[in-house]
Protein backbone atom coordinates (compact mmCIF):
# COMPACT_ATOMS: atom_id res chain seq x y z
CA UNK A 1 0.00 0.00 0.00
CA UNK A 2 1.14 3.49 -0.73
CA UNK A 3 0.43 6.96 -0.98
CA UNK A 4 0.51 8.41 -4.25
CA UNK A 5 1.04 12.37 -4.77
CA UNK A 6 0.93 14.17 -8.82
CA UNK A 7 1.78 17.47 -8.44
CA UNK A 8 1.69 19.53 -11.05
CA UNK A 9 2.32 17.20 -13.87
CA UNK A 10 2.35 17.12 -17.36
CA UNK A 11 3.47 15.72 -20.57
CA UNK A 12 4.00 17.47 -23.67
CA UNK A 13 4.81 15.10 -27.03
CA UNK A 14 6.38 17.72 -29.20
CA UNK A 15 3.35 20.73 -30.03
CA UNK A 16 0.88 18.17 -28.69
CA UNK A 17 0.25 18.77 -24.75
CA UNK A 18 -1.23 15.05 -23.72
CA UNK A 19 -1.61 16.11 -20.24
CA UNK A 20 -1.92 19.63 -19.15
CA UNK A 21 -0.01 19.83 -15.43
CA UNK A 22 -2.71 18.69 -12.95
CA UNK A 23 -1.99 17.47 -9.26
CA UNK A 24 -3.67 14.37 -7.36
CA UNK A 25 -4.12 12.60 -4.11
CA UNK A 26 -4.32 9.09 -4.25
CA UNK A 27 -4.92 7.52 -0.76
CA UNK A 28 -3.25 4.21 0.48
CA UNK A 29 -5.68 1.29 -0.61
CA UNK A 30 -7.70 3.33 -3.03
CA UNK A 31 -9.23 2.03 -6.08
CA UNK A 32 -9.30 5.34 -8.27
CA UNK A 33 -10.64 4.73 -12.03
CA UNK A 34 -8.95 7.17 -15.01
CA UNK A 35 -12.17 7.70 -17.03
CA UNK A 36 -12.04 9.50 -19.85
CA UNK A 37 -12.70 9.73 -24.05
CA UNK A 38 -9.64 8.17 -26.34
CA UNK A 39 -6.96 10.62 -26.62
CA UNK A 40 -7.69 12.45 -23.14
CA UNK A 41 -4.24 11.29 -21.94
CA UNK A 42 -5.37 8.30 -19.59
CA UNK A 43 -2.54 6.20 -20.78
CA UNK A 44 0.13 9.14 -20.72
CA UNK A 45 -0.73 10.15 -17.26
CA UNK A 46 -0.46 6.26 -15.95
CA UNK A 47 2.89 5.75 -17.81
CA UNK A 48 4.66 8.98 -16.31
CA UNK A 49 3.25 7.21 -12.76
CA UNK A 50 4.70 3.47 -13.86
CA UNK A 51 8.14 5.32 -14.98
CA UNK A 52 7.28 4.57 -18.42
CA UNK A 53 7.18 8.54 -19.61
CA UNK A 54 9.57 11.04 -18.37
CA UNK A 55 6.89 14.15 -17.06
CA UNK A 56 7.80 17.19 -18.91
CA UNK A 57 6.97 19.20 -15.93
CA UNK A 58 6.13 18.56 -11.88
CA UNK A 59 6.32 15.52 -9.17
CA UNK A 60 5.24 11.90 -8.85
CA UNK A 61 4.87 11.41 -5.42
CA UNK A 62 4.77 7.78 -3.68
CA UNK A 63 4.67 7.85 -0.17
CA UNK A 64 6.26 11.47 -0.36
CA UNK A 65 9.60 10.46 -2.66
CA UNK A 66 9.64 11.82 -5.89
CA UNK A 67 10.31 9.00 -7.80
CA UNK A 68 11.27 11.05 -11.42
CA UNK A 69 14.66 9.16 -11.76
CA UNK A 70 13.90 6.18 -10.64
CA UNK A 71 13.84 3.70 -13.41
CA UNK A 72 9.90 1.47 -13.89
CA UNK A 73 11.64 -1.62 -12.36
CA UNK A 74 12.84 -0.05 -9.37
CA UNK A 75 9.65 1.86 -8.32
CA UNK A 76 6.88 0.02 -6.03
CA UNK A 77 4.47 -0.14 -9.05
CA UNK A 78 3.67 -2.91 -11.41
CA UNK A 79 1.36 -2.02 -14.72
CA UNK A 80 -0.98 -3.88 -17.09
CA UNK A 81 -0.83 -2.65 -20.32
CA UNK A 82 -3.07 -1.85 -22.51
CA UNK A 83 -2.14 -3.91 -25.15
CA UNK A 84 -0.48 -6.58 -23.03
CA UNK A 85 1.40 -9.09 -24.28
CA UNK A 86 2.18 -12.21 -22.74
CA UNK A 87 5.28 -14.22 -24.10
CA UNK A 88 3.99 -16.94 -26.27
CA UNK A 89 7.31 -18.89 -26.00
CA UNK A 90 7.03 -19.22 -22.21
CA UNK A 91 4.09 -21.32 -20.31
CA UNK A 92 2.11 -19.48 -17.70
CA UNK A 93 4.65 -19.98 -14.76
CA UNK A 94 7.38 -18.78 -16.50
CA UNK A 95 5.24 -15.75 -17.32
CA UNK A 96 4.35 -14.81 -13.60
CA UNK A 97 8.08 -15.73 -12.10
CA UNK A 98 10.22 -13.51 -15.17
CA UNK A 99 9.86 -10.42 -13.29
CA UNK A 100 10.84 -12.84 -9.82
CA UNK A 101 13.61 -14.24 -11.77
CA UNK A 102 14.81 -10.82 -12.64
CA UNK A 103 15.04 -10.12 -9.33
CA UNK A 104 17.19 -12.97 -8.52
CA UNK A 105 15.16 -14.52 -5.54
CA UNK A 106 15.90 -18.54 -4.99
CA UNK A 107 13.50 -20.37 -6.91
CA UNK A 108 11.42 -22.01 -4.29
CA UNK A 109 10.65 -18.71 -3.21
CA UNK A 110 9.62 -17.82 -7.06
CA UNK A 111 7.79 -20.97 -7.15
CA UNK A 112 5.45 -20.29 -3.76
CA UNK A 113 5.03 -16.48 -5.11
CA UNK A 114 4.20 -17.59 -8.83
CA UNK A 115 1.38 -20.28 -7.18
CA UNK A 116 -0.08 -18.00 -4.81
CA UNK A 117 -0.68 -14.95 -7.73
CA UNK A 118 -1.99 -17.53 -9.83
CA UNK A 119 -4.30 -18.64 -6.84
CA UNK A 120 -5.54 -15.09 -6.35
CA UNK A 121 -6.69 -15.28 -10.11
CA UNK A 122 -8.07 -18.30 -10.28
CA UNK A 123 -5.59 -20.02 -12.74
CA UNK A 124 -4.51 -23.31 -10.35
CA UNK A 125 -3.31 -25.56 -12.53
CA UNK A 126 -2.51 -23.53 -15.64
CA UNK A 127 0.60 -23.16 -15.03
CA UNK A 128 2.37 -25.58 -17.86
CA UNK A 129 -0.26 -24.19 -20.58
CA UNK A 130 1.34 -21.92 -23.48
CA UNK A 131 -0.63 -18.23 -23.53
CA UNK A 132 -1.80 -19.64 -26.90
CA UNK A 133 -3.94 -22.12 -25.46
CA UNK A 134 -5.57 -19.74 -23.34
CA UNK A 135 -8.44 -17.78 -23.81
CA UNK A 136 -8.78 -14.12 -23.80
CA UNK A 137 -10.34 -13.58 -19.88
CA UNK A 138 -7.65 -16.07 -18.92
CA UNK A 139 -4.74 -14.21 -20.76
CA UNK A 140 -5.89 -10.84 -18.87
CA UNK A 141 -5.47 -12.82 -15.62
CA UNK A 142 -1.95 -14.50 -16.23
CA UNK A 143 -1.48 -10.50 -17.15
CA UNK A 144 -2.53 -9.08 -14.10
CA UNK A 145 -1.07 -12.32 -11.76
CA UNK A 146 2.65 -11.21 -13.29
CA UNK A 147 1.78 -7.88 -11.47
CA UNK A 148 0.93 -8.96 -8.40
CA UNK A 149 3.17 -11.71 -7.87
CA UNK A 150 5.76 -8.48 -7.96
CA UNK A 151 3.86 -7.40 -4.80
CA UNK A 152 3.61 -3.83 -5.85
CA UNK A 153 2.45 -1.06 -3.47
CA UNK A 154 0.27 0.67 -6.30
CA UNK A 155 -0.94 -1.23 -9.58
CA UNK A 156 -1.36 0.44 -12.75
CA UNK A 157 -3.96 -1.18 -14.97
CA UNK A 158 -4.65 0.04 -18.71
CA UNK A 159 -7.75 -0.70 -20.23
CA UNK A 160 -6.92 -4.29 -19.49
CA UNK A 161 -10.45 -5.73 -20.31
CA UNK A 162 -10.85 -3.97 -23.33
CA UNK A 163 -11.04 -6.48 -25.67
CA UNK A 164 -12.84 -9.08 -23.57
CA UNK A 165 -17.71 -9.34 -24.38
CA UNK A 166 -19.15 -7.37 -21.53
CA UNK A 167 -19.82 -10.59 -19.47
CA UNK A 168 -16.60 -11.37 -18.68
CA UNK A 169 -15.62 -8.14 -18.12
CA UNK A 170 -17.91 -7.71 -15.38
CA UNK A 171 -16.69 -10.77 -14.55
CA UNK A 172 -12.76 -9.80 -14.27
CA UNK A 173 -13.55 -6.89 -12.90
CA UNK A 174 -15.44 -7.71 -9.44
CA UNK A 175 -12.39 -10.23 -9.29
CA UNK A 176 -10.18 -7.00 -9.35
CA UNK A 177 -12.17 -5.62 -7.15
CA UNK A 178 -11.75 -8.73 -4.60
CA UNK A 179 -7.98 -8.84 -4.58
CA UNK A 180 -7.37 -5.44 -4.39
CA UNK A 181 -9.41 -5.02 -1.61
CA UNK A 182 -8.56 -8.10 0.00
CA UNK A 183 -4.12 -7.10 -0.88
CA UNK A 184 -5.53 -3.16 0.26
CA UNK A 185 -3.42 -2.11 -2.71
CA UNK A 186 -3.58 1.41 -4.02
CA UNK A 187 -4.52 0.67 -7.51
CA UNK A 188 -5.30 3.08 -10.35
CA UNK A 189 -7.49 1.80 -13.24
CA UNK A 190 -7.83 3.44 -16.73
CA UNK A 191 -11.12 2.84 -18.44
CA UNK A 192 -13.05 4.57 -21.13
CA UNK A 193 -16.14 2.73 -19.96
CA UNK A 194 -18.32 4.61 -17.61
CA UNK A 195 -20.13 1.47 -16.42
CA UNK A 196 -16.90 0.25 -15.28
CA UNK A 197 -15.89 2.96 -13.75
CA UNK A 198 -19.03 3.22 -11.50
CA UNK A 199 -19.16 0.04 -10.40
CA UNK A 200 -15.19 -0.27 -9.78
CA UNK A 201 -13.73 2.91 -8.56
CA UNK A 202 -13.85 4.33 -4.92
CA UNK A 203 -13.08 7.60 -6.91
CA UNK A 204 -13.20 8.44 -10.40
CA UNK A 205 -10.86 11.14 -12.21
CA UNK A 206 -12.95 12.29 -15.33
CA UNK A 207 -10.17 13.26 -17.96
CA UNK A 208 -10.87 15.72 -21.10
CA UNK A 209 -8.34 16.99 -23.28
CA UNK A 210 -5.04 16.21 -20.93
CA UNK A 211 -6.74 17.35 -18.16
CA UNK A 212 -8.75 16.79 -15.26
CA UNK A 213 -12.37 17.89 -15.33
CA UNK A 214 -13.73 16.54 -11.78
CA UNK A 215 -12.79 13.96 -9.41
CA UNK A 216 -15.30 12.45 -7.03
CA UNK A 217 -16.97 9.35 -5.61
CA UNK A 218 -19.08 7.62 -8.09
CA UNK A 219 -22.31 8.73 -6.52
CA UNK A 220 -20.78 12.26 -6.57
CA UNK A 221 -20.27 12.08 -10.52
CA UNK A 222 -23.15 10.98 -11.54
CA UNK A 223 -25.34 13.31 -9.37
CA UNK A 224 -23.09 15.97 -9.55
CA UNK A 225 -21.33 16.57 -12.60
CA UNK A 226 -19.06 19.70 -12.43
CA UNK A 227 -19.23 20.62 -16.16
CA UNK A 228 -21.26 20.30 -19.03
CA UNK A 229 -18.33 17.37 -20.50
CA UNK A 230 -19.10 15.01 -17.36
CA UNK A 231 -22.58 15.59 -16.94
CA UNK A 232 -22.89 14.32 -21.38
CA UNK A 233 -20.37 11.78 -20.80
CA UNK A 234 -21.36 9.70 -17.32
CA UNK A 235 -25.17 8.19 -17.66
CA UNK A 236 -27.41 9.47 -20.13
CA UNK A 237 -27.96 13.07 -19.81
CA UNK A 238 -30.72 15.63 -22.04
CA UNK A 239 -28.22 17.85 -22.87
CA UNK A 240 -30.70 21.07 -23.97
CA UNK A 241 -29.71 24.05 -25.54
CA UNK A 242 -31.35 27.31 -24.59
CA UNK A 243 -30.96 30.56 -23.23
CA UNK A 244 -31.16 32.02 -19.47
CA UNK A 245 -32.93 35.16 -18.49
CA UNK A 246 -33.84 37.01 -15.53
CA UNK A 247 -33.80 33.70 -13.69
CA UNK A 248 -34.96 31.21 -15.78
CA UNK A 249 -33.76 29.15 -18.30
CA UNK A 250 -35.77 28.54 -21.29
CA UNK A 251 -34.90 24.86 -23.56
CA UNK A 252 -36.71 23.06 -26.13
CA UNK A 253 -39.96 24.24 -24.76
CA UNK A 254 -39.23 23.77 -20.64
CA UNK A 255 -38.79 27.00 -18.94
CA UNK A 256 -37.66 26.68 -15.37
CA UNK A 257 -36.00 28.40 -12.08
CA UNK A 258 -32.13 28.99 -12.57
CA UNK A 259 -30.37 31.25 -10.57
CA UNK A 260 -27.41 32.00 -13.23
CA UNK A 261 -26.58 35.21 -15.19
CA UNK A 262 -28.36 35.79 -18.35
CA UNK A 263 -26.99 34.26 -22.05
CA UNK A 264 -26.80 30.98 -23.29
CA UNK A 265 -27.08 28.32 -21.23
CA UNK A 266 -28.09 24.06 -20.99
CA UNK A 267 -30.51 22.73 -19.59
CA UNK A 268 -29.50 19.12 -18.35
CA UNK A 269 -31.87 16.61 -17.16
CA UNK A 270 -31.34 12.64 -16.36
CA UNK A 271 -34.51 10.79 -18.42
CA UNK A 272 -35.43 9.39 -14.55
CA UNK A 273 -35.98 12.96 -13.27
CA UNK A 274 -38.65 14.09 -16.01
CA UNK A 275 -42.18 13.68 -14.45
CA UNK A 276 -44.88 13.32 -15.93
CA UNK A 277 -47.47 16.22 -15.02
CA UNK A 278 -50.12 17.76 -16.39
CA UNK A 279 -48.77 21.25 -16.71
CA UNK A 280 -45.85 19.98 -18.32
CA UNK A 281 -44.86 20.11 -22.03
CA UNK A 282 -46.46 18.09 -24.43
CA UNK A 283 -43.96 16.04 -26.09
CA UNK A 284 -44.50 13.80 -28.89
CA UNK A 285 -43.15 10.19 -28.69
CA UNK A 286 -40.59 8.90 -31.18
CA UNK A 287 -39.94 5.35 -30.48
CA UNK A 288 -40.82 3.09 -26.61
CA UNK A 289 -38.26 1.27 -25.95
CA UNK A 290 -39.04 -1.45 -23.25
CA UNK A 291 -35.96 -1.72 -21.00
CA UNK A 292 -37.53 -4.30 -17.82
CA UNK A 293 -37.74 -2.25 -14.84
CA UNK A 294 -38.83 0.94 -17.13
CA UNK A 295 -40.13 1.88 -20.54
CA UNK A 296 -37.56 4.41 -22.20
CA UNK A 297 -39.01 6.79 -24.42
CA UNK A 298 -37.52 8.83 -27.41
CA UNK A 299 -39.39 12.60 -28.02
CA UNK A 300 -39.49 15.63 -29.71
CA UNK A 301 -39.64 18.52 -27.41
CA UNK A 302 -41.19 22.29 -28.49
CA UNK A 303 -38.27 23.73 -30.87
CA UNK A 304 -37.94 19.58 -31.93
CA UNK A 305 -35.11 18.22 -29.43
CA UNK A 306 -34.70 14.87 -28.96
CA UNK A 307 -35.57 14.05 -25.18
CA UNK A 308 -35.33 10.88 -23.48
CA UNK A 309 -37.47 10.16 -20.72
CA UNK A 310 -37.90 7.20 -18.62
CA UNK A 311 -41.49 6.42 -17.65
CA UNK A 312 -43.12 3.61 -15.24
CA UNK A 313 -43.49 0.27 -16.70
CA UNK A 314 -47.05 0.10 -15.82
CA UNK A 315 -47.84 3.05 -17.92
CA UNK A 316 -49.31 2.40 -21.30
CA UNK A 317 -46.93 4.80 -23.94
CA UNK A 318 -47.10 4.14 -27.70
CA UNK A 319 -45.17 5.98 -30.77
CA UNK A 320 -46.87 8.51 -31.43
CA UNK A 321 -48.74 9.80 -27.74
CA UNK A 322 -48.26 13.14 -26.89
CA UNK A 323 -47.15 13.55 -22.60
CA UNK A 324 -46.95 16.13 -20.29
CA UNK A 325 -43.50 16.31 -19.14
CA UNK A 326 -41.46 18.70 -16.41
CA UNK A 327 -38.17 18.28 -15.34
CA UNK A 328 -37.92 17.66 -11.30
CA UNK A 329 -34.55 17.63 -11.02
CA UNK A 330 -31.93 19.46 -13.06
CA UNK A 331 -29.08 21.30 -13.72
CA UNK A 332 -28.10 24.44 -15.95
CA UNK A 333 -24.69 25.01 -17.12
CA UNK A 334 -23.20 28.36 -18.59
CA UNK A 335 -19.88 29.16 -19.64
CA UNK A 336 -17.58 30.34 -17.06
CA UNK A 337 -20.17 30.13 -14.05
CA UNK A 338 -21.00 27.28 -11.82
CA UNK A 339 -23.58 25.06 -12.67
CA UNK A 340 -27.15 26.17 -11.00
CA UNK A 341 -28.94 23.03 -9.47
CA UNK A 342 -32.71 22.39 -8.81
CA UNK A 343 -33.57 21.81 -5.08
N1 LIG B 1 4.54 8.89 -27.86
C1 LIG B 1 3.70 9.85 -28.27
N2 LIG B 1 4.10 10.77 -29.18
C2 LIG B 1 3.25 11.74 -29.57
N3 LIG B 1 2.00 11.91 -29.14
C3 LIG B 1 1.55 11.01 -28.24
C4 LIG B 1 2.36 9.93 -27.77
N4 LIG B 1 1.65 9.22 -26.88
C5 LIG B 1 0.44 9.81 -26.82
N5 LIG B 1 0.37 10.89 -27.63
C6 LIG B 1 -0.79 11.80 -27.80
O1 LIG B 1 -1.17 12.25 -26.51
C7 LIG B 1 -2.58 12.30 -26.38
C8 LIG B 1 -3.03 11.43 -25.21
O2 LIG B 1 -2.76 10.07 -25.52
P1 LIG B 1 -3.07 8.89 -24.50
O3 LIG B 1 -2.54 7.65 -25.09
O4 LIG B 1 -2.58 9.26 -23.16
O5 LIG B 1 -4.67 8.88 -24.51
P2 LIG B 1 -5.70 7.86 -23.84
O6 LIG B 1 -6.62 8.68 -23.01
O7 LIG B 1 -4.97 6.75 -23.17
O8 LIG B 1 -6.50 7.31 -25.11
P3 LIG B 1 -7.09 5.83 -25.42
O9 LIG B 1 -8.41 5.76 -24.66
O10 LIG B 1 -7.32 5.86 -26.89
O11 LIG B 1 -6.10 4.82 -24.99
C9 LIG B 1 -3.14 11.87 -27.73
O12 LIG B 1 -3.43 13.02 -28.46
C10 LIG B 1 -1.99 11.10 -28.35
O13 LIG B 1 -2.05 11.16 -29.74
MG1 LIG C 1 -4.86 4.69 -23.53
Amino acid sequence: MARLSLAGVSKEFGSVAAVSPLSLDITDGELVCLLGPSGSGKSTLLRMIGGFEMPTAGQVLIDGQDVAHVRPNRRPTAMVFQSHALWTHMNVFENVAFGLKLRKLPAAQVHEKVMTALELVGLNGYEKRSPRQLSGGQQQRVAIARCLVLEPKILLMDEPFASLDQHLRERLREEVRQIQRKLGITTLFVTHAQDEALALADRIVVMSMGAIEQVGTPDEIYANPSTPFVAGFIGTMNMLKGIAQAGHVSAAGFRVKADIADGEATLAVRPEDFVLTDGGLAVKVRRVVNLGPYLLAEAEGGDGSAITVHIDKNRVVREGDILAIAPQRYAVYREGAAPYRSA
